[in-house]
């Protein structure tokens, strides 16, 4: 029995149908995959563009706003929005002006400029925390405010939720199975044991968070504010501040990660649920989807960094390696594009686009799954809205990964693919930006509301 309710064997005859219009729809794409596996490891320039649901990798020609268009001159709403990456449409005009601008003004000196200093001021007026970092990546700013809340902490064991994400962070590669901290699965080339340092725990479990605090090695909490990429997880009422009064109760920091929340606020959820964490990391849309990330951190951390850093370069001539920093990071071009994103794109009024787009998408989901009487949910947050395949949105990482049926999310993503539309690979997420419509989103109500009837249609399909 798959959680979904649907027969495995009604999805690939369904999946089966859609893998060969894919081929007949997209001759171009079949021959540059083709050509593509003679060159490139995987026939991708990152192994994981092969994992899509599609037979061959889709190639994308250009893409603007809420739209993209293929090698064969399809066009597509987008409402995966280059996973988070270009949150606020693809290339919006203050971002393309902005790289226009610096394309001749040097892209990378290893100086500062006075873009840096505005882009300080406006991070900090905006997130409320006081001082910042800029770094070539979310993942990055994850890596050194880990090396950070170890420094002023003086102690090692990181503590994530099971199931979460935070970038390509060796430290957080940890799942929680029977209460114990284990390996996530599939990790290539992982020399030493990271359970050594980690600890995962269930979202939502107040006592064993505590568990896992009182035991007093814990330098910080890194989490989302709502898991979002296990499916979407949201906390329950109060769980947020539970995690901030319990990591203070027992010396460790919160380090909380808005990559992707913060599509639900122009603060983020940080700004909308008074969380007030020591360290605050954002990435992907900060510079209109140019490479930058940032973090930002309490007055406190700033003068307990300060002085760590000062002990630690006692023995290395005043520029000892500290382990942290890219020589592209916080570079000219990144700088002036996450100044023209933070001053014209990523604004109140974007927010009061999508906001109401994504709600009208959820109610959407929701009658869908009415009308074809199916035991799924949908879980909504801020822009981004998810339909799970169980009956109750889920409460944990555990609970979410229950509900995956892999075939038939891969299936559904293809069917809509092959007809102009575009959601988030790996489970079932949709992001509105300031460029999707209402049309877009019925668009994809209708198209899903298709799939769902082609796919019942078939003899057996319904469990
Ligand atoms: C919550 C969160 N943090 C950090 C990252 C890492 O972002 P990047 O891959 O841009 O480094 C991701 C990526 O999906 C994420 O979801």
């Amino acid at each position: 029995m798959t959680a979904s309710g649907i027969s495995p064997a009604a999805v690939e005859t369904f999946a089966a149908r859609e893998r060969a219009r894919f081929l007949e729809r997209n001759p171009k794409s079949v021959r540059l995959a083709e050509r593509a596996r003679k060159s490139l490891y995987a026939g991708v320039p990152m192994h994981w563009m092969a994992d899509w649901s599609t037979p061959c990798p889709l190639f994308v020609e250009r893409a603007k706003g809420a739209r993209f268009y293929d090698v064969d001159g399809h066009e597509y709403i987008d409402f995966c929005l280059g996973d988070t990456g270009t949150m606020f449409g693809h290339s919006p005009d203050p971002v393309a002006k902005a790289i226009a601008e610096q394309a001749n003004n040097g892209l990378t000196t290893m100086l500062p400029g006075e873009d840096a200093v505005v882009c300080g001021e406006l991070l900090a007026a905006r997130f409320g925390l006081p001082y910042w970092q800029v770094t070539a990546t979310a993942t990055d700013s994850n890596r050194y405010v880990l090396r950070w809340a170890r420094a002023v902490t003086g102690k090692n064991t990181l503590l994530v939720f099971d199931g979460c994400y935070h970038g390509t962070v060796d430290d957080v590669m940890v799942r929680c199975r029977d209460g114990a901290t284990v390996h996530r699965s599939g990790l290539v080339g992982q020399a030493y044991d990271l359970t050594e340092h980690s600890r995962a725990i269930p979202f939502n479990d107040v006592a064993a968070l505590e568990a896992a605090l009182a035991k007093g090695d814990v330098c910080a909490l890194l989490c989302e504010p709502a898991m979002t990429n296990i499916g979407m997880v949201l906390p329950e009422p109060g769980f947020m501040q539970q995690c901030r009064e319990l990591t203070r109760k027992y010396g460790a920091l919160l380090i909380i990660d808005e990559t992707h929340t913060i599509s639900t606020n122009i603060g983020g959820c940080t700004k909308l649920w008074n969380l007030d964490p020591d360290f605050f990391v954002v990435g992907k849309p900060i510079a209109g989807g140019v490479p930058c990330g940032i973090f930002g951190c309490s007055a406190e951390m700033a003068e307990r960094m300060a002085a760590s850093r000062k002990s630690a370069q006692q023995d290395s001539h005043g520029h000892g390696h500290s382990g942290m920093g890219t020589t592209l990071s916080a570079n000219a071009l990144a700088m002036h594009c996450m100044r023209a994103n933070l001053e014209q794109v990523m604004t109140q009024a974007a927010y009061e686009h999508m906001l109401p787009l994504a709600k009208r998408l959820a109610d959407g989901f929701r009658s869908l799954i009415a009308k074809h009487n199916l035991k799924w949910s949908v879980t909504e947050l801020g822009a981004r809205s998810e339909f799970q395949f169980c009956p109750v949105s889920p409460r944990t990482g555990a609970e979410a990964e229950a509900a995956f049926h892999d075939e038939l999310q891969m299936a559904i993503h293809l069917y809509l693919i092959n007809r102009g539309i575009l959601i988030t690979p790996f489970h079932n997420m949709t992001l509105c930006c300031p460029s999707t419509s209402e049309h877009d989103v019925d668009q994809l109500i209708s198209t899903l509301d298709g799939a769902i009837s082609d796919l019942l249609a078939i003899p057996g399909a319904r469990l």
